[in-house]
């Protein structure tokens, strides 16, 4: 298939557009690189730099690589946080972009769209895991984009017929030995627990210790990216035959941030001191996720489950490139 990879350029996206090409689709990346980097593009990717808000740049896109099967939407602001403070850039800025993708797209008659999605979409679950059709409250700006994209594809398919899969990831993590996560700002606990163990901080601060969990630290669902890439094609090859679908997407075991941090410790070798500062507002105890229906509808099964597994491959890669792609 041909595939347009929108953000392919970034963590995920790229690692997923290795997969496709490894895997022989023709690969297509989008990427203003806001956070993308041009040496994470897969050399027998097509690359295009541009920004999906600019809708004159979306539509030469279309014009110039014509035949595009599918799409994966991975270009977005991505931090919650961030859309606390700046609601716009996610309310608008995120909406726009997906607006001007699909617009085109069903211009194109592209027939499948997958979309990056969150598990921001459930900040108040009455149950855990938490399932595809659970109560959606969307935590922040950032979760309420997210639910409006899922909500246009809702309305392009009954227009256009397009067929689309929500992929809701949890927490995304590990890397290859060629691609990596490489952000700044870097929230995410992984790699800053690794920027420790490299001398890039001190320490790592745990936002509360007292939580009701195992450990008083939280927990969530950490899903290896190549996992995720995996997700991704199976849904890209399969919903032209069973239909649109939701999936969350997590290793249904939930790991504690310390649990993370002493994974960190063994595969390092580095001590990783912490400190324990206050709780988040708005953090919950726990997220994870159930991913039985896309287990059972298409055979998903993760690959690199272990904790250790997806730490390993995440201080392979980001030992290897302490300064990130830069170096
Ligand atoms: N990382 C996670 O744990 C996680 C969890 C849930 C959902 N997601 C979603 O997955 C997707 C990928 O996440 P990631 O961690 O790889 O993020 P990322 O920032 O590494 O990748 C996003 C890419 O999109 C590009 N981009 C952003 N805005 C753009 C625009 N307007 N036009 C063109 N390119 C643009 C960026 O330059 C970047 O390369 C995002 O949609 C994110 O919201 C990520």
């Amino acid at each position: 298939m041909k595939v347009l990879v929108t953000g392919g350029a970034g963590y995920i996206g790229s690692i997923t557009a290795a997969e496709l090409v490894q895997a022989g689709h023709a690969v297509v990346v989008f990427d203003n690189l806001y956070q993308g980097h041009r040496a994470a593009v897969h050399p027998d990717a097509a690359f295009i730099e541009g920004d999906l808000r600019d809708t004159d740049a979306v539509k030469r896109l279309f014009q110039e690589h014509k035949g595009i099967d599918g799409i994966m939407h991975f270009a977005s602001f991505t931090l919650v946080g961030e859309s606390m403070e700046q609601p716009l850039m996610y309310l608008r800025d995120n909406v726009i972009a997906g607006s001007n993708l699909l617009e085109q797209a069903a211009a194109h008659n592209v027939g499948r769209f997958i979309l990056s999605s969150t598990a921001n979409l459930f900040d108040d679950p009455q149950t855990m895991p938490i399932e595809p059709d659970d109560r959606i409250v969307p935590g922040s700006p950032y979760g309420e984009s997210k639910f409006f994209l899922e909500r246009l594809l809702h309305w392009f398919e009954r227009i256009y017929g397009m067929r689309y899969a929500c992929l809701r990831y949890f927490n995304a993590a590990g890397d290859t030995a060629n691609r990596g996560e490489d952000h700044d700002p870097e929230t995410h606990l992984i790699p800053i627990v690794l920027q420790v163990a490299l001398g890039q901080r001190d320490k790592v601060i745990i936002f509360g210790d007292d939580y009701p969990t195992n450990d008083g630290t939280c927990v969530r669902d950490y899903v290896h990216v190549v996992d995720l890439a995996q997700a991704h094609m199976l849904a890209l090859e399969n919903i032209q035959d069973i239909g649109s679908r939701k999936y969350n997407l997590g290793n249904g075991n939930g790991f504690s941030v310390l649990e993370v941090i002493n994974a960190a410790r063994k595969v390092t070798g580095h001590a990783i001191p912490l400190e324990v500062g206050p709780r988040r507002p708005g953090d919950p105890a726990v997220l994870i996720a159930s991913s039985t229906n896309i287990r059972e509808e298409l055979g998903w099964e993760p690959r690199y489950p272990d904790l250790e597994q997806i730490v390993s491959s995440a201080w392979e890669w980001h030992s290897a490139h302490p300064h990130g792609y830069a170096k």
